[in-house]
């Protein structure tokens, strides 16, 4: 019984991210060139929250402290520094703290889909997520790969082409899109697999219109390019 449920409910999102993913796709391309207004995503709460962290260069030093302490249980994955111990496990070192926090409410809510990280998560209150956040935006980053695969070149032609407009020329993205650069391969593929197949985990239609364009032969050649990007 469950199975079937599970089975109906699943072809139903499915077929909602379709329509959703085709409806994006038709908006122009300029309507989205700035890359904020672009997800739609209102991110007050969580930007106000990181500014009341660091008013000053000593409160923002203390926050980040308190960050470092409260990731000790997130390193034993995510890694001290923030640059993850297992390849499908992302990276959170130099990523843009709002997206941080955006992404952990939305485990929180559901809307993002993975049973450990939506336990987890709702252990942790807003304070000691925003320092987190804090905390890991300032580590550097150790990319995944320390020279481009075979394919980079290929890869970064599409990315130009399909995903620059939002995530930066440089892949560093913004307040409310990811960092690319330097990311975990496996965790690329595995993401960017979701997205095109609209699986359920992850919902942001206009993701799943780009990555839908990229040749189903050419997605490893995107993470041959992403994942060695260092700056
Ligand atoms: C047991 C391993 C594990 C631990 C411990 C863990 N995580 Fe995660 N985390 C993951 C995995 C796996 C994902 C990717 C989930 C997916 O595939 O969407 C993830 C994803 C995330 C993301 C989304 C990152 C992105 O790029 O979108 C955030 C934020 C995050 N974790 C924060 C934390 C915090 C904060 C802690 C500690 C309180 C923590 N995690 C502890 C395994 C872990
Ligand atoms: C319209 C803006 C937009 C475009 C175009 C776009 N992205 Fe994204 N991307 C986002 C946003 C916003 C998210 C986070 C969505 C969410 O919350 O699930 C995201 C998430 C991702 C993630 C998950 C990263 C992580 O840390 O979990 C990957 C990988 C990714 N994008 C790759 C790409 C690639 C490759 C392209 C081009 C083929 C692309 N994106 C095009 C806005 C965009």
């Amino acid at each position: 019984m469950r199975a079937v449920a599970h089975l109906v409910g699943g072809s139903a999102i499915r077929t909602c991210c379709l329509l959703l993913a085709l409806l994006a796709s038709a908006v122009p391309a300029t309507a989205a060139s700035a890359a904020g207004s672009a997800t739609g995503t209102d991110l007050t709460a969580e930007l106000e929250l990181i500014k009341s962290l660091g008013t000053s260069a000593a409160s923002r030093a203390n926050a980040v402290a308190e960050g470092k302490n409260n990731a000790s249980f997130c390193a034993n994955c995510h890694g001290e520094t923030g640059n993850s111990k297992y390849p499908e496990v992302p990276n959170l070192a130099g990523q843009n703290p709002a997206y941080l926090l955006a992404q952990m409410k939305k485990f929180e809510t559901g809307e993002r889909k993975d049973d450990f990280m939506q336990r987890l998560i709702k252990m942790l209150g807003d304070r000691a997520r925003a320092t987190v956040a804090l905390y890991y935006a300032e580590a550097g980053v150790t990319p995944a790969r320390a020279r481009p695969g075979p394919t980079a070149a290929q890869g970064g032609a599409h990315f130009t082409r399909l995903c620059a407009r939002c995530h930066g020329d440089k892949a560093l993205g913004s307040d409310s899109v990811p960092r690319l650069a330097g990311q975990q391969a496996k965790y690329l593929r595995l993401s960017l697999d979701r997205y095109r197949s609209s699986s359920g985990e992850r919902f942001f239609p206009q993701m799943t219109a780009a990555t839908a364009q990229i040749p189903a032969s050419d997605v490893d050649a995107v993470v041959d390019y992403l994942a060695s990007l260092k700056y």
